[in-house]
């Protein structure tokens, strides 16, 4: 039996280690009706499974029900073709006070050649609600390897960026 303190604090004051809610290899088979009528992947598409998987990283983070309040810089670098598998990286970069910023990399990969290209990223901003759909606090990241800690820097400047873009009403 724990005292509500030590709840509170595991549940909202102990950081957890990007590692430990990213996800690193997540497989999407591309199927004919994923494919426009230039017989590539529908923007569409990859943006379902962007906000799904970010969502997922999200709620994995911090043990909340989370809501996607924005998405920004989603951009497709390279259409993605019939016969390639999409691989999908996703981590949280930051968080703040109630919100987080997930970090989304999209890698199409031809799977007879190895050959693997960079083909969307993508950033999003994730708010944890209450049962009353209140913003609650989320507990702390704990960025470890280089990557991660630059990520961390940078999502602030992003953020600063995203106030001024989408100023609140
Ligand atoms: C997400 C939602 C609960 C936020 O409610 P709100 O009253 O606007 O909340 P707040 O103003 O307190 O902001 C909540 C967080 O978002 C951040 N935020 C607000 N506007 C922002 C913007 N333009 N850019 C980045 N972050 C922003 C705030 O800074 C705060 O984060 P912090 O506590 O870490 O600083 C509410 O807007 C909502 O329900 N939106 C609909 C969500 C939805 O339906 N999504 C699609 C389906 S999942």
């Amino acid at each position: 039996m724990i005292s509500y303190e030590q709840h509170f604090r595991r549940r909202y004051m102990t950081g957890r280690k990007v590692g430990e809610s990213a996800v690193n290899d997540h497989i999407y088979e591309v199927f004919p009706n994923d494919l426009n009528a230039h017989n590539t992947v529908f923007g569409g598409a990859i943006m379902l499974e962007v906000d799904r998987l970010a969502g997922a990283v999200a709620r994995r983070h911090s043990g909340e029900v989370c809501v996607t309040l924005s998405l920004d810089s989603l951009r497709f670098l390279e259409p993605a073709k019939s016969g390639e598998v999409l691989v999908f990286k996703v981590a949280v970069n930051r968080v703040w006070n109630t919100s987080m910023e997930i970090g989304v990399k999209v890698f199409a990969e031809n799977i007879y050649n190895d050959f693997v290209r960079h083909v969307v990223s993508a950033y999003l901003t994730f708010v944890a609600i209450d049962s009353h759909n209140r913003p609650i606090k989320i507990r702390p990241v704990i960025p470890e390897t280089k990557s991660e800690n630059r990520r961390f820097q940078e999502a602030d400047q992003r953020r600063q960026q995203r106030f001024k873009n989408n100023p609140r009403p």
